[in-house]
Parts: C-alpha cells; sequence; structure tokens
C-alpha cells in the first residue's frame, strides 16, 4: 500500500468515509497542499498529526466537503424547475417528497421551498435535506446568509423571504420549517423510496465514474416511476437509458 492508500484505509476506518471513491489527482492535489501549509511532509505524517489535533482533523474535513453553495444557483436551470417539471409533479400528486441531496449549507433545500411555495402552502411541504457534512448542516439550521450567496435570487423572494441582520440575510421561519435536515453519506448510507423528485448538484463531479454509476442505479430505485432527477450545471448523465431514466430536460430526468 502506498502513502495515499494507507491514508485512504485510516480514514474509512476513523469515519467511515471511502475517499477512494472519490477522483484521486483532485482529492490529492487538495489534500497535500493542506498538509504542506501545515509543515507536515506525507500522509502517514498528516493522519498522524489529525489525530492529536482535533481543529486539523475538522480542517481536513472541510476541505474534502467543499461546501460552496447559493441560492437559485443556475437560476436558468430552476426557472426549468418552476415552469415545466413541478406543474408536471403536481399535477400527479399536490404532496410532493423531495430529497435535496448533499444540500451543503442549505441554500438549495430553501431554494426548492420558496419555489415551490408557489404553488402550495408552505405548511403542506416537507422537503428531507441531507448532507455528509455536520457543520454545514448546522449552519443551515441556523439559516444565516451572506450577500454573496444571494447574488442569483429573484428580488422578490428576496424580500419575502429574508430580513436583513446586520452583514447577514436571515431566512424566514415558514421556510426553515419547510426542510428537515439529516446527515447521510451518499457512498455509503441507504437511500429512501419513492421519491417524486430527488435533487443532486454539484457533488457528483467530485466522484469516480464507478461511485457516480452506481449512484445513478441507487438514485432511479429511489424515485418513484415518472419521478425526476435533477443534477448540476456540468453532471449531464451520458447515457441516462442505461439507469433507467429518459431526458425530460437537460439537467433533468425521468424514471420510466
Ligand atoms: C459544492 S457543495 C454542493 C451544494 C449544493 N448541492 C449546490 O449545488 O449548491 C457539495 C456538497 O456535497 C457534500 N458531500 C461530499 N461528499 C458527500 C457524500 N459522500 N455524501 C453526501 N454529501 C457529500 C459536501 O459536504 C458539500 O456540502
Amino acid at each position: 500500500m502506498n502513502d495515499y492508500q494507507q491514508f485512504i484505509a485510516n480514514i474509512k476506518r476513523k469515519t467511515g468515509i471511502d475517499l477512494s471513491l472519490y477522483k484521486e489527482a483532485q482529492m490529492k492535489r487538495r489534500l497535500t497542499s493542506l498538509y504542506e501549509k501545515k509543515g507536515l511532509k506525507n500522509f502517514q505524517q498528516f493522519f498522524a498529526a489529525m489525530e492529536k489535533d482535533e481543529a486539523l482533523f475538522h480542517e481536513f474535513l472541510d476541505r474534502i466537503t467543499i461546501n460552496v453553495s447559493e441560492f437559485y444557483r443556475n437560476a436558468k436551470r430552476w426557472e426549468v424547475l418552476e415552469r415545466k417539471i413541478l406543474p408536471k409533479l403536481l399535477a400527479q400528486n399536490r404532496r410532493l417528497k423531495i430529497w435535496s441531496a448533499a444540500c451543503s449549507t442549505g441554500e438549495e433545500p430553501y431554494t426548492l421551498a420558496m419555489i415551490l411555495s408557489k404553488f402550495v402552502p408552505l405548511a403542506d411541504i416537507s422537503i428531507l435535506a441531507t448532507d455528509i457534512d455536520e457543520n454545514a448542516i448546522a449552519r443551515a439550521q441556523i439559516g444565516l446568509y451572506t450577500e454573496r450567496s444571494l447574488q442569483e435570487i429573484p428580488e422578490e423572494m428576496k424580500k419575502k423571504f429574508f430580513t436583513k441582520e446586520g452583514m447577514y440575510y436571515k431566512i424566514d421561519e415558514k421556510i426553515k420549517k419547510a426542510v428537515k435536515f439529516k446527515k447521510h453519506n451518499l457512498l455509503a448510507d441507504p437511500f429512501g423510496r419513492f421519491f417524486d423528485l430527488i435533487v443532486c448538484r454539484n457533488v457528483l463531479i467530485y466522484f469516480t465514474e464507478e461511485a457516480k454509476q452506481k449512484l445513478y442505479h441507487q438514485f432511479n430505485e429511489a424515485l418513484r416511476p415518472g419521478g425526476i432527477l435533477f443534477v448540476g450545471s456540468t453532471e449531464q448523465i451520458f447515457n441516462p437509458v442505461l439507469y433507467g431514466f429518459e431526458i425530460e430536460d437537460t439537467f433533468f430526468y425521468r424514471k420510466k
């Protein structure tokens, strides 16, 4: 076993996270730059240092998770969701079962709740939002955001669902109540069933080809027939039919 493989095995034992399912060159680069900054020479020293230093372990977790997110990320796609996808799904079922997978600090599931509130009362909406990173989830539950993550949000939604508190924008309690957060590792934990809509954006790019293919199958199984998978704007599925999907629109796949 080389230095990195040994590190992968140690991390799996310590955290349950399997780094071998993340693209190797990218992950190695990110981690090497972190340990070199700390004056360490290799992965073995890095792991030993993390065992003694809780703060360094948290920096490592931060480095592997990459929590960047924003409201209405790639706004044109959310427009397609609002104009085309949701009306169709709601015509079949007024109480949609929705999952925002790898939701980071909450911008994505809260965007979903805001858009859905145009169609159904907020009190009837329940969105499951999951991420591997407990810190990100804790921040999502606090619901305070800076101007940066609100750049793409339509002005009317910003006015309706946020109040300014100092340098932060606080999200409306009714939106918060529509989202249930839970820790979940996409690469290890079981999936729910019968979802009408699964949103999984800007995380698949970090995974190996094999890990992605397994996930497409799992997402397909987790949807009800006719249910939709919404992926990120660089994450088109090359051969959706292989996984039981048809193209509904760019970046939207329907389970057959
Ligand atoms: C770049 S953010 C994407 C956030 C949001 N979906 C968006 O598109 O704005 C990637 C998120 O994936 C999460 N993540 C990474 N590996 C994961 C895994 N194995 N299972 C669940 N979430 C994971 C990270 O913690 C991070 O919050």
